[in-house]
């Protein structure tokens, strides 16, 4: 890959007369621009009808880049069929689970599972390894764009097929199967594999374990469209690594954890919703993850924004200094690039009102010349690139756990899978406190604390290993609502928490969700939103009781001291979260700067720190100054 930090983005040349291609070039060389993505959704381009592929305009364009120094991360187009595809292969368009079948003419309008689609993509990525596999230009492989949205789930007859299948293979007999989806609810149960449809929309619930197995096949079939297209570019591409653009935390359909074993190097994409108040905090967040996937190592910020998206109400520009402290966020979190979508913006089409890092107005802007200044200042960053952040607290995060928590007819619609997150994550932040992500299963003996916020989901192999964290010293941080039920959906036997119970030293008798907007006081100060429940102490002590309601005089929050650790338990959502947490933090030993006003970013890279003012006024740091919005790196 490239040396330092990585700086450009998308690049369309394909959308642009030969005069603006060229001065494109000089213009990359003036910003500092090292790296760019071509071909994304080129696919029309490259084969314009089917098996005759075209490539002699993509090979004048690469072979500019390369002579100006420039490396290419290229694409396979896969996430863009053209419209001969569609046409020829009418089957491959997705349905919807309300039974439409879409149309084509916007992007990933192919069946995951259709066999033509795979066949089509596996093919072009021949040709393209083959022509550019060995080109010195070509440092990266960036196969599709943002596997899982907007296309997740396809209820096609292709994909009911595939799905059975699936089924079959995990299963083995049928029997297992009804075990497995407590099919006896509802006479649900099934005499042969021929009888099982995806969980299509209906006039009532649809069995939760049908649905949840329904989304682990649906990521399942992305993955391997992604691996098959990776495997064919390994091949001819040798030592060139291959990635696809995730959207971590904003992606709900795939588990990423699993994705994150398949790719060489992790790469996110990430938009901030711009009327959020503390929207970096969401930025933060996305960053953690991205790093987490990959295990710690540093990762590649694929895309994000020089200014305002087109895709959101009210598409607000970012204000003055944010186009540099956004950016430069992410590589204090472990980015190795800061990548743009997209070079410049475009003239026609859905994205026309997108910024770009040269805007409609050209480079007598704003944004051009943020963007030069940045690429300046980011060559003085080449040390920062392959260097790490430690964290010594996690966060729990488990996709299955997401789909579970969110399906319908739970004892309140106000416990949602990110809100709980980011709570935590939130509190946490302005806490001045790194934190990772971790899947429940994971070796978490390097982290002082392990927080769960609402892990509905937790089969045994979680709950043994949150065990025996706590066991061997671990501090471990429960919120309600954790360890109810297990794969399948299924209540754990016994009374709640089942999966977590032992560990927690506690049993809860009943829910009490609130009404909408309620809150309880607590004795410890503060109050508890959206749950209350019937708390029972079976070897934890009570550090805090609810003072009203239905379970007034009842714990909730406790503790319980299991082998060399600690496991606390809150039963609410307390509006002083992070009061709580900093007896939580103290107790496990977690260190964080005292006295810095909450909009002061400050993470560790390698030998560097960064310090980030999100605030309105000018902050003061070991001697430093960091002006109102201003960024400075230590
Ligand atoms: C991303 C996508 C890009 C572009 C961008 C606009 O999700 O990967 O191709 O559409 O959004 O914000």
């Amino acid at each position: 890959m490239v040396q330092g930090i990585a700086f450009g983005g998308d690049y369309t040349p394909e959308q642009w007369p030969r005069e603006v291609q060229l001065a494109d070039v000089d213009l990359m060389r003036e910003a500092g621009v090292n790296l760019v993505s071509l071909g994304i959704f080129a696919w029309a381009l490259m084969e314009p009808r089917e098996g005759a592929y075209e490539f002699a305009w993509l090979d004048e364009i690469i072979d500019r880049l390369h002579a100006a120094g420039i490396a290419v991360d290229l694409a396979t187009p896969s996430a863009a069929t053209p419209a001969w595809f569609a046409k020829a292969y009418p089957q491959s368009l997705p349905v919807t689970r309300e039974g439409v079948r879409i149309g084509y003419g916007g992007r990933q309008t192919a069946c995951p599972s259709s066999p033509e689609y795979r066949a089509a993509t596996v093919a072009l990525a021949r040709e393209l390894g083959k022509r550019y596999g060995r080109h010195p230009a070509v440092q990266l492989w960036h196969v599709h764009n943002e596997y899982g949205a907007p296309l997740g789930e396809c209820y096609c007859e292709t994909s009911v097929a595939a799905f059975r299948e699936w089924l079959r293979r995990t299963y083995g007999d049928i029997e297992s199967l009804n075990d497995a989806w407590g099919t006896l609810f509802w006479g649900q149960r099934y005499a042969d594999w021929s009888e099982i449809d995806a969980p299509r929309l209906g006039l009532t619930v649809v069995n939760p374990a049908q649905r949840l197995d329904f989304a682990r096949f649906t990521n399942d079939e992305h993955l391997a469209c992604f691996i098959v297209q990776r495997d064919v570019l390994h091949e001819l591409s040798p030592g060139v690594p291959v990635t696809t653009n995730f959207m971590s935390i904003n992606c709900k359909s795939m588990d990423l954890w699993k994705w994150a074993k398949e790719v060489d190097v992790v790469s996110n994409d990430n938009y901030l919703v711009p009327e959020e108040a503390d929207n970096h905090i969401r930025l933060a967040m996305s960053a953690d993850m991205s790093r987490s996937l990959g295990g710690g190592r540093p990762w590649l910020l694929m895309e994000h924004s020089t200014g305002a998206v087109n895709w959101h109400p009210r598409n607000l520009a970012k204000r003055p200094g944010e186009l540099r402290r956004n950016s430069l966020a992410h590589v204090a979190r472990g980015s190795d690039s800061v990548l743009y979508f997209q070079w410049r913006a475009s003239r026609y089409g859905a994205e026309k009102f997108h910024s770009a890092m040269i805007p409609h107005a050209g480079t007598d802007s704003q944004i051009w010349r943020d963007v030069v200044g940045l690429g300046g200042e980011l060559r003085g960053l080449a040390d920062v690139a392959g260097t790490r952040v430690e964290s010594e607290v996690a966060i729990l995060w488990d996709w299955e756990a997401y789909w579970a928590l969110e399906l319908d007819w739970r004892p309140s619609v106000d416990v949602t899978f990110l809100e709980r997150i980011d709570e935590f994550y939130a509190a946490l932040w302005r806490s001045h406190v790194t934190v990772d992500f971790a899947h429940p299963a994971a070796d978490l003996s390097r982290y002082k604390l392990v927080v769960a916020p609402s892990l509905y989901l937790a089969g045994d192999a979680a709950a043994k290993n949150l065990h025996r964290y706590v066991q061997a010293g671990g501090h471990l941080l429960v919120s309600f609502f954790s360890g109810i039920v297990d794969e399948h959906d299924a209540i754990h036997n016994g009374p709640h928490p089942g999966a977590l119970r032992d560990t927690l030293g506690l049993t809860v008798e009943e829910f009490h969700p609130l009404p909408a907007g309620g809150s309880l006081p607590l004795s410890a100060g503060g109050h508890g939103r959206i749950w209350s429940e019937r708390v029972r102490l079976t070897g934890a002590t009570g550090h805090a009781t609810f003072a009203d309601g239905p379970d007034a005089g009842h714990p909730a929050i406790t503790r319980n001291s299991l082998g060399a650790g600690l496991a606390w338990y809150v039963a609410t959502a307390p509006d002083d979260l992070r009061g709580i947490l900093a007896t939580v933090l103290d107790t496990a030993g977690v260190l964080r700067p005292a006295d810095l006003p909450d909009a002061l970013e400050v993470v560790r890279r390698g030998d560097r720190v960064f310090l980030l003012n999100h605030g309105e006024t000018a902050v003061s740091f070991q001697g430093v100054t960091v002006a109102a919005g201003g960024v400075v790196i230590l």
